[in-house]
């Protein structure tokens, strides 16, 4: 969460800044400010485009710092957008992360005298660095020095007034990366704001800092020692990260599916022997043979992707497989011994509490295995083994090809992992062959997706959803309900089926619309049971549902078809038209469905 970025070299950093930031947005849009040496702070609340409209023309300054911010501390107001500064405003600073004992450091430091503008928690550290400066003038030993009395998590860029051309990245808990390009250098947190200009990227690890200037950079430990680092080269284009034409994000990433399913199968699939090339795990490979459990974790829709891993694995590799919220899985007795594997689920692979997760399992001596979809990304340098998805940056803030990525990855792990045991050669090649024909199905869903915004408007007046399923899609109705509230702020649950009668059918009527996901497999007969009730009870029902099985029509309002495949790959293609509905009912409700109140993209706060 929160957006940083920083620029060292040559050119008016003004526009850098604003353009960097307007990439970074995902992370957080409540307000956003910079720093320009020489032309002080500016501010705004709300868009980056609100401070780039602030902004009166293009400052002077060759350097400076910008931050847009998803509120933690204080709410989104002038005051408390970044930067900050310390008591005698020679300090600037951008933060993203929490202070936790920023209470007590801000008493402390007001009966020192000390004033504070700001309700965040980050102007104690403006103030806490403040006074080192005024003492030493030294300022990598200053933001060292000031920063051991402070509990939390950081990413930071620190300039020193005096010292115009200077920047102190840090980072302790956050992402902090540096761009490396000839004479001019970045700090942001994370590539995609930087890639307009380098794709020369270093990634500062927890408990360093570096010192950059347009003469360059070092990286240091918080023990002042230099760390020898060489930039890694981000492959990541800048059209990657644009709209192409497409009204939002969203859209434009629903519709790169099927070719990010493509590219996650790519050079993966061994079909002669049924098997899949994962060369990511292959450092693990003697330990993943020997796992006999699995535990993922996840926040969000990853975590959803993971309920389809646990059936999955369940199925294909065949041992027990648990699916955990990362938020939980720290706070709770871990029942695991050597033989356990955590797998942890993340497309920005910074999510804290999936990172904290991972760290959790690492201290215990449990082999950690990542599926991450940005590359260098915290969690893909923390965990021992991973796969990437490779589906190019997601911007929009609810995921959608993200999602897809992972449940296609998971089908890919399950069957490495399966042929390591008992899944036959040729039952993995018909699941790899499967696998290889659902860009082409989503790519026919996609070609229909008129037929969803006609849906949308159809349902546009009603305010409440049921989304319901079982089995493999169970983890679709939870998905759906999360995709349909994030971006449209309809409310909407997703419920087993089953479960239906203990509790949400209370609530159905004519104006609380159902939708059911039913492919015809295994638990069709079952969901049928399910949607009568409901008829029973006057809902209005949506049905996804296998093409062909027009028999099903007689049951619903409305029909939704999604081609056949086998059965645990159908969260694959069920999700697509459910993604499609809900960016069309925030469309049409006028949500900016890439940029949903209070949310943001990267939630690095646990
Ligand atoms: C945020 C996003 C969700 C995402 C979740 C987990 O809440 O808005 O779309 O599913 O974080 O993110 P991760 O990057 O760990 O997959």
């Amino acid at each position: 969460m929160c957006g940083i970025i920083a620029y060292t070299g040559s050119k008016p950093a003004s526009p850098i800044l604003i353009e960097g930031l307007k990439v970074l947005e995902y992370r957080g849009y409540d307000s956003a400010g910079l720093y320009v040496p020489g032309a002080g702070v500016h501010k705004a609340v709300g868009p980056v485009q609100a401070l780039a409209d602030a902004i009166p023309g293009l400052l002077p300054g060759t350097a400076g710092m910008g931050h847009t911010r998803w509120a933690t501390h204080g709410n989104p107001s002038l005051e408390n957008a970044h930067p900050h500064t310390d008591q005698n405003g020679t300090i600037f600073l951008v933060h993203n992360g929490i202070i936790e004992n920023y209470m007590e450091l801000r008493e402390k430091l007001v009966e020192q005298g000390h004033t504070f503008t700001s309700e965040t928690d980050t102007e104690v550290l403006a103030h806490l660095i403040g006074v080192e400066y005024e003492a030493t003038h030294d300022m990598p030993a200053s933001v060292v020095a000031a920063l051991q009395s402070v509990r939390g998590t950081y990413g930071l860029a620190v300039m020193a007034e005096d010292t115009p051309d200077t920047i102190v990245a840090v980072r302790l808990g956050s992402p902090i990366a540096i761009g490396v390009k000839e004479q001019e250098f970045f700090v942001a947190s994370d590539a995609a704001p930087m890639l307009r200009h380098t794709n020369s990227i270093i990634y500062l690890e927890d408990g360093e800092y570096a010192v950059v200037t347009p003469q360059g950079y070092t990286v240091y430990s918080f023990s002042h020692r230099q760390q020898e680092r060489e930039p890694e080269i981000v492959d990541m284009q800048v059209e990657d990260a644009d709209k192409n034409g497409h009204p939002h994000y969203m859209l434009k990433e629903i519709l790169e599916v099927p070719s990010v399913l493509e590219n996650g199968t790519r050079g993966r699939i061994l079909m002669k022997e049924g098997n899949a090339k994962l060369g990511g795990l292959v450092d693990r490979e003697d330990v993943l043979r020997d796992v006999e459990r699995l535990i993922i974790v996840g926040c969000g829709s990853a975590y959803y992707a993971g309920m389809v891993g646990k059936l999955l694995v369940e199925d294909i590799v065949g041992i027990p497989a648990h699916v955990e919220l990362a938020s939980e899985f720290r706070h709770r007795s871990m029942l695991a011994d050597e033989n356990t594997a955590v797998l942890a689920i993340s497309q920005s692979g910074e999510t804290a509490d999936t990172l904290a997760a991972i760290r959790e399992a690492k201290r215990r001596g449990l082999t950690t295995v990542g599926i991450v979809n940005v590359v260098g990304s915290s969690i893909a340098r923390e965990t021992d083994v991973g796969i990437y998805n490779h589906a190019g940056p997601e911007m929009s803030v609810a995921s959608t090809k993200g999602f897809l990525s992972q449940l296609e990855l998971l089908v890919l792990f399950a069957l490495y992992m399966g042929r390591m045991r008992s899944l036959t050669q040729a039952q993995g090649a018909e699941l790899a062959m499967e696998l290889l024909r659902l860009p082409e199905k989503v790519r026919m869903i996609l070609s229909e997706r008129h037929k969803l915004k006609l849906l949308a408007e159809e349902y546009l007046g009603y305010d409440d959803f049921l989304f319901i399923g079982r089995a493999y899609n169970l983890p679709t109705a939870f998905e759906g309900a999360l995709k349909l509230k994030e971006v449209s702020y309809v409310h909407a649950e997703g419920y087993g089926a089953g479960e239906m009668k203990h509790g949400p059918i209370a609530m159905i009527d004519d104006i609380f619309p159902t939708v059911g996901i039913m492919p015809l497999d295994s638990t069709y007969s079952k969901m049928r049971s399910s949607i009568e009730e409901i008829r029973a009870r006057d809902g209005k029902v949506i049905i996804v549902t296998t093409d062909g099985n027009t028999g099903v029509e007689r049951l619903a309002d409305d029909v939704v078809y999604i081609p056949e495949t086998k059965e645990c790959l159908t969260p694959i293609l069920a999700n697509v038209p459910l993604q499609l509905f809900a960016y069309y009912m925030g469309v049409l409700r006028g949500v900016n469905v890439d940029r949903p109140r209070n949310l943001a993209k990267s939630v690095t706060v646990e």
